[in-house]
């Protein structure tokens, strides 16, 4: 049984029926891991990220520790942009850019990277998981959305609102645009070089995509999303398109040919399948938060969860609605997986009557 290839995920992904549903994190590998503290306490986050051999040993703590479904690979959406030209830094309060983008003189300026294992490692760190684990389990490959890599590209760093990313989006358009192009060419190098490397899956992350109105998501962040997601579909890899507080931009998203969505704990999943189609592919969708409570209230919800879309055995992914916490207790991650596992026995209940 060890010996098998856990297909879960893709079979999910491909809309085929699966005993219980595949369950992974989003960020599950990080701060709330004492083995991965361990190894950040001797090397900085950038340069863990740009360590093959690291960068691949951490992204299997979790999959070693929980035994999840996929393992995503070790890195950050900000890498494409220090490629591009960018000096970037991760502080004690996030990712902060110094030499951020203000003027078109700064969009002119920036490049559009090769992609190969000079320029991002983390090629490398996906062939390395692929050698490791490959015929176990499947290896997520991920990226930013142009527009969140734009909002950071532009703010310097994390923000509620990224005014100034908006501010230069609505005044500076043309500028905004070719800002964005060039993200998304980027983008398209690097994540088919991801595939090539060995993802069988692909994560694109719209962390801010709630923070523009429908209206603007549609004039200035789809063309550039859906761009790229068309351009991957010859690669035959399934995406997953995560976008953060987007209740009011689904009748654009779900538009787009991702093989599911991966959406955060404000929108009731089943009413996206009742809206957009019972196989409508989704991953999610439990506050991290409940994570940090205790077993009773964490078995309760993951259950609620999953008994909550009416036909889980098909196109859908058990995970959170953003990352996992970094204050996360581990025992609270094993109940939560546990729970997911008693679907399989459900399942089997259920066809003996
Ligand atoms: O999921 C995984 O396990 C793979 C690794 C991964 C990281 N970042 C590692 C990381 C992934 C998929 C990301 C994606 C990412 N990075 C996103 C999109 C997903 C999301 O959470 O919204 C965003 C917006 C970023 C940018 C970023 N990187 C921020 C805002 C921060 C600081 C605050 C935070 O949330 O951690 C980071 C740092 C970062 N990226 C850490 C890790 C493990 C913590 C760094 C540390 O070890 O100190």
């Amino acid at each position: 049984m060890n010996n098998m290839f856990n297909d879960l995920l893709l079979k999910a992904l491909r809309k085929e029926n699966v005993p219980r549903p595949p369950v992974w994190f989003m960020r599950q590998a990080g701060r709330y891991l004492p083995e991965y503290q361990k190894v950040r306490s001797e090397v900085g986050f950038l340069e863990l990220c740009n360590n093959p051999e690291l960068a691949c040993e951490v992204s299997l703590q979790p999959f070693e520790r929980f035994g999840v479904d996929a393992v995503i690979v070790f890195s950050d959406i900000l890498l494409p942009a220090q490629n591009m030209g960018l000096e970037l830094e991760f502080t004690s309060f996030g990712p902060k850019i110094n030499n951020l983008v203000s003027n078109s003189a700064d969009v002119r300026k920036l490049q559009i990277p090769l992609a190969n294992d000079e320029t991002y490692p983390t090629l490398k760190a996906i062939s390395l998981l692929k050698k490791a684990v490959g015929s176990k389990v499947p290896i997520i490959g991920f990226a930013g959305a142009p527009w969140t890599l734009f909002c950071y590209m532009v703010e310097g760093y994390s923000s509620h609102n990224f005014n100034r990313a908006k501010t230069f989006l609505y005044a500076n358009t043309q500028d905004a645009q070719q800002l964005l192009s060039k993200i998304t060419n980027t983008l398209f190098l690097y994540l088919t070089m991801q595939v090539n490397a060995g993802a069988q899956v692909l994560q694109i992350f719209d962390t801010w995509a709630g923070v523009l109105s429908l209206e603007d998501y549609k004039t200035y962040a789809i063309p550039y999303l859906k761009h790229l997601i068309d351009d991957l579909q010859p690669l035959k890899v399934p995406i997953i398109l995560y976008t953060n507080n987007s209740h009011h931009l689904l009748s654009e998203i779900t538009k787009l040919k991702v093989s599911a969505h991966s959406l955060d704990w404000r929108i009731k999943l089943q009413a996206v399948r009742d809206k957009y189609g019972v196989d409508f592919g989704i991953q999610g969708n439990l506050d991290p938060a409940i994570l940090l409570t205790n077993q009773s209230v964490i078995r309760e919800k993951t259950k609620n969860m999953i008994h909550g879309v009416k036909n889980w055995q098909t196109g859908y992914i058990c995970n959170l609605g953003h990352g996992i916490l970094p204050n996360t207790p581990i025992d609270n991650v094993h109940t939560m997986i546990d729970t997911v596992y008693e679907f399989a026995n459900e399942t089997v209940v259920s066809f003996v009557h």
